[in-house]
């Protein structure tokens, strides 16, 4: 028996040197171990023609080697995953010292730096932002902010008519018109309701450095039972602060707009000499950023609202101008025509 089972051994030694694969692995299993007529079986048959007293130890021998040959066909078929492994390691390799494609990333246009800017200020005074229109008809950009037909203030924005009763819209005021209507449409309580609303509007006028027949403005409004003409000065000051530096200081020249009464043009000192006097402010120490006013009276009643309850700041401001300001822009063209050798240095700017 000892004998047989040393040969059995060998032969199983063989067979695996030959063995590459899981299947060989898998017949030599059950040729040896788990067929009717395995090898194992034949010696357990062979067992009982052994005298009694010898079986425990020959029972002893069978068992070795059917652990032995478990252990070893285990032992193998972990060779044969490890060196598969190893195969596929090698053979996908990743060399992470090559230089990656360099991928072109794109930044926010100056336009939008400044609106998003001037958005985080309003948003965290608790304003909200409203969406606008940019086709308006002719009641909500001018009639109900008091500029009737035929009013010769309508001379002041030279209009694009779409027809009689449509334009593009010439200032962003309309949303300021159609949030107040909303808001008496509504007719519930309200106090304090603040928003800011921006995008492009469009003038008839002739482009050059400074003007584009198409720009952008950002309006906003905040209307309440105690609202004051202190805290539109408090309100610009902070945002001009915010937009520019803590030194920047506003003045407020009186003016005139159809639908604000007191109006005001909102100056800051002057961001290249601090408001000494310089070529860009030309020598007033002063540039000219915004308008503002508290609402008219003919306007909380041309939109149902009841001015005797209410008053309400309002403001409009050129987008283009305060980033030709702050990034130190000459020509309002740049920013419509994209060049990306322009639109390239705003990448560390707020991107
Ligand atoms: N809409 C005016 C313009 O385009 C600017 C303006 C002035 C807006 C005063 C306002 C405001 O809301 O209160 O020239």
């Amino acid at each position: 028996m000892k004998t047989k089972i040393k040969e059995l051994d060998e032969h199983l030694n063989n067979e695996l040197k030959n063995s590459t694969n899981e299947t060989s692995l898998d017949k030599l299993k059950t040729s040896f171990l788990t067929s009717k007529d395995s090898k194992l079986n034949k010696l357990l048959e062979e067992m009982k023609s052994y005298p009694k007293e010898q079986k425990k130890e020959i029972g002893q021998m069978i068992n070795r080697f059917k652990f032995g040959v478990l252990e070893k066909l285990e032992k193998h078929r972990q060779e044969l995953a490890d060196k598969k492994y190893k195969h596929r390691l090698e053979s996908e390799k990743i060399d992470i010292s090559i230089q990656g494609l360099k991928q072109n990333r794109g930044q926010k246009h100056p336009l939008n730096l400044v609106i998003n800017e001037i958005e985080d200020i309003f948003i965290e005074l608790g304003y909200d932002l409203v969406n606008g229109n940019e086709f308006e008809t002719d009641e909500f950009c001018f009639q109900k902010l008091n500029l009737p037909i035929g009013h010769p203030a309508r001379d002041m924005q030279d209009t694009f008519y779409i027809d009689k009763n449509t334009v593009l819209r010439t200032h962003c005021t309309n949303m300021t018109a159609r949030t107040l209507s909303k808001l008496a449409e509504d007719k519930t309580e309200f106090n304090n309701v603040a928003m800011i609303s921006y995008g492009n509007v469009y003038r008839r006028d002739d482009d050059d450095a400074t003007h584009s027949h198409q720009f952008m403005q950002m309006d906003g409004f905040l209307i309440g039972e105690n609202i004051s003409f202190a805290n539109l000065k408090w309100t610009l000051e902070y945002m001009c602060k915010r937009l520019f530096n803590e030194k920047t200081t506003i003045r407020m020249r009186p003016s005139f707009f159809p639908f604000t009464e007191p109006s005001a043009e909102v100056d800051i000192s002057c961001v290249a000499c601090a408001g000494k006097g310089c070529n860009i402010c030309k020598h007033s120490g002063f540039i000219e950023v915004l308008g503002a006013g508290m609402i008219n009276k003919e306007v909380f009643a041309l939109n149902g609202i009841d001015a005797n309850k209410y008053q309400c700041l309002a403001f409009g401001i050129g987008i283009e101008r305060i980033a030709m300001l702050k990034y130190g822009i000459k020509n309002i063209r740049d920013f419509y025509e994209n060049d990306v050798r322009f639109l390239e240095q705003f990448k560390f700017f707020g991107n």
